[in-house]
């Protein structure tokens, strides 16, 4: 994994070097966006709360999709530490919401709830539907979700079984965010459930594209199967705009300029 992302790292572009204008923007609204709110402090305020907090649960280990050791019970610090997002992805998605007006989005892998609580505060109108297998962990979420009075929509049960009631429902979504099961071939599978759920000009994020050898094969499989559309690898998401098919060049490696601050696009 350190070679990988020593080989992302040197391939990486910063905003100083795309020329196309909407990737542009999604770099400086998004990616490059510093701002905070009072809302995400005390969201933060909440992951240090779990990041302390030595309780016990009885999990389920879905085999993929989660960092740390497993087993069948663990501690909520262990959870906090493993498997949620760290603040800058979150603040990523919170500046996704707000800059691509997104108004209903679909996550896959709740965890204790603190990207959804992210992707809730995006906008005064967005609406969150988020989909947990474990249900002991679904329930700290649920806990977190009344704390911070959101009105999130959230989903016990597996990935599979809940994308059924949803396809049946057909609400559909601006953005499609898969945050668990890790795996190649289930990767493939929700994105072909899923995609009749995207909205023209949707976007689908991807976590954790370099996590195994089946992940990266899944992102190349991605890359055929969504040809012409816009895709953006940024290590830890790959993103794609399956119907942007007017940018060109169209495969974008790309990386946050204050972690690549010498490249100022002087030399290309
Ligand atoms: C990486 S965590 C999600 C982290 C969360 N999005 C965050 O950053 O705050 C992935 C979660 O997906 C759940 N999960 C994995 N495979 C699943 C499946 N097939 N069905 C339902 N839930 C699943 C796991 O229990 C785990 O809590």
């Amino acid at each position: 994994m350190v070679l990988d992302f020593l080989k992302y790292y040197w391939r990486a572009k910063t905003t100083h070097q795309v020329h196309s204008e909407f990737v542009f923007n999604f770099l400086q609204n998004v990616i490059d966006n510093p701002s905070h709110s009072q809302p995400l402090k005390l969201i933060e305020e909440k992951r240090q709360k779990f990041l302390k907090s030595n309780e016990k649960i009885e999990v389920v280990d879905f085999g993929a999709g989660s960092k740390g050791p497993s087993s069948t019970k663990k501690s909520i610090r262990n959870i906090a530490q493993y498997a949620v997002s760290p603040p800058f992805q979150c603040l990523w998605l919170y500046h996704l919401v707000r800059a691509q007006k997104i108004n209903r989005v679909l996550e896959l892998g709740t965890s204790l709830g603190i990207t959804a609580a992210y992707l809730a505060q995006g906008n005064p109108h967005v609406q969150v539907t988020t989909i947990e297998g474990d249900p002991n962990i679904s329930k700290k979420a649920i806990e977190l979700f009344d704390q911070l009075h959101l009105n999130i929509d959230a989903r016990s049960g597996q990935f599979n079984d809940v994308i059924t009631d949803l396809v049946k429902s057909s609400i559909t979504y601006d953005l499609i965010y898969i945050d668990g099961h890790h795996a190649k071939i289930p990767t493939l599978e929700y994105t072909q459930r899923l995609l009749p759920l995207l909205n023209p000009e949707g976007v689908i994020i991807y976590d954790d594209i370099y996590w195994s050898e089946g992940m990266k094969e899944a992102w190349q499989e991605l890359k055929q199967k969504f040809v012409g559309a816009l895709m953006m690898d940024f290590y830890f998401w790959g993103i794609v705009f399956p119907d942007k098919k007017d940018i060109v060049p169209n495969d974008y490696t790309l990386i946050p300029k204050k972690w690549k601050p010498l490249q100022l696009g002087l030399w290309q």
